[in-house]
């Protein structure tokens, strides 16, 4: 498996995102966010680990850059933090957070690296969250209401829009097992977040392309397959159950069928606050879907919980997050998607493991397993683009060592080793490894 195997005109990139690398939190005007609250109370991150410092990519990004530039990446994938541009959630623009975003989409551009902006990840304005959060509708439209300003801002230069990335985490992380921020645990705001989660992105998706012609707007999921534990029929249908809370909730409204039924069955008397017009508003057609690979579930049934499901721990291989690894699980997921949901493109917008790296005696980083995992996915990516799937980038989650939510810094993700007491970088053996990848078909004739 060869670069040159893949298309030439294919996206490689890194990914990242503005709560788990800026710090630089109470700068130049940016507002708190959720992700500020939970992180500061005691017990949400190991020994009360916050973003207050992350990777300093705020002032560091040119450094950053120079790394990207380094791998030979044609495209980055990063989020912009909502509250540095709107303190408050809505009104008047904080002109020192738009200046910070222009900074850094100029100097991608001027090395040639093309931006791929998120509008969300997970970093809600915390005066937004005072006024009842995703639950409440009003969010959406107060996304809206950024997605515009942020778009007509940088329109002229971004050509690449990702509205949410994993609203599932968004809402069932958040407001249902309450391991994310704002840490709420209540199946009915769950339910509520998540559908206006998704009226926020059919919402911008129109602004966005209005104010930044020729725009490519798309939505990030995280999708998983799930697998029955035993062949029992109780274990099949848990691993429908499964399939529907972590897949079908968010594909089938956005491709036009609807919420599932065997959900809105399981849900009873909990119900999406559906208004006249909305499911049109979700199933506004897309130019990509993105999507967010990491393993697979494996499931039984059990009688606990709303979903009445349980996961199993499968197979042999497990990274320091304890996820499968399970690179086939991204070929069968490519398949499908292509056969049942037809996207015009999809792009992989995150893949990618967390190994225990630590520089050893030759001062280099060893992580031989972060390799292994990228080679297997980038080799099932490319089987399914072989098969016909409408695959058309890929981008390595991540760049940085950074803040890994509920894990704080203690999950090691990126290509690129931080020390985070003095801020040094490094390239892991992977970065090297991936920058040898991408260098190969450059040099082919
Ligand atoms: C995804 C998130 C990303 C990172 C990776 C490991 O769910 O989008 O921010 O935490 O997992």
């Amino acid at each position: 498996m060869k670069r040159s195997d893949f298309p030439p005109d294919f996206t490689w990139g890194t990914a990242t995102s503005a709560y788990q690398i800026e710090g630089a939190v109470q700068e130049d005007g940016r507002g708190p966010s959720i992700w500020d609250t939970f992180s500061r109370t005691p017990g949400k991150t190991p020994g009360g680990e916050t973003g207050d410092l992350a990777c300093e990519h705020y002032h560091r990004y040119r450094e950053d850059i120079a790394l990207m530039k380094e791998l030979g990446v044609n495209a980055y994938r990063f989020s912009v933090a909502w509250p540095r541009i709107l303190p408050e959630g809505r009104g008047a623009p904080n002109p020192k957070g738009l200046d910070f975003y222009d900074r850094l989409v100029d100097a991608l551009l001027t090395q040639g690296i093309t931006p791929w902006l998120t509008l969300y990840h997970w970093d809600l304005p915390q005066a937004l969250e005072d006024q009842g959060g995703w639950p409440a509708r009003e969010t959406a439209y107060a996304f809206a209401e950024y997605a515009d300003l942020l778009s007509r801002h940088l329109g002229d230069r971004v050509r690449h829009w990702i509205t949410l990335n994993e609203p599932w985490c968004s809402a069932h992380l958040g407001y249902l097992t309450g391991v994310h921020a704002p840490g709420k645990r209540d199946l009915s705001l769950a339910v509520r977040a998540s559908h206006h989660l998704l009226l926020a992105h059919g919402l911008a998706v129109p602004l966005i392309r209005r104010n930044a012609p020729g725009a490519h707007v798309g939505i990030t999921l995280n999708l998983a397959p799930g697998h029955p534990a035993s062949p029992d029929p109780a274990d099949v249908a848990a691993a429908q159950r499964f399939d529907g809370f972590q897949n079908r909730w968010y594909l089938d409204p956005l491709f036009g069928f609807g919420y599932p039924l065997d959900l809105l069955e399981l849900y009873g008397k909990v119900t999406p606050p559906v208004e006249v017009g909305d499911l049109e508003i979700i199933a506004t057609p897309t130019d990509f879907l993105g999507i967010n690979y990491y393993t697979r579930a494996v499931v039984r049934n059990s009688p606990l919980g709303p979903y009445r499901f349980e996961t199993v721990t499968a197979g042999q291989e497990h990274t320091a997050m304890n996820w499968e690894v399970y690179p086939e699980g991204l070929l069968e997921l490519l398949r499908r998607l292509s056969r049942e949901y037809r996207p015009r493109a999809i792009y992989i917008t995150e893949n990618g493991a967390a190994y225990p790296d630590a520089i050893g005696a030759d001062g280099e980083v060893h992580d031989p397993g972060r390799t292994r995992y990228l080679e297997r996915h980038l080799t099932q990516s490319l089987a399914a683009l072989q098969e016909g799937a409408p695959l058309k980038g890929y981008f390595v989650w991540s760049l940085l060592d950074n803040f890994e939510w509920a894990e704080g810094y203690s999950k090691r993700f990126g290509l690129v080793y931080v020390d985070f007491a003095t801020q040094t970088r490094r390239l892991k053996a992977s970065g090297r490894w991936f920058r040898r990848f991408l260098r190969e078909a450059v040099a082919r004739p």
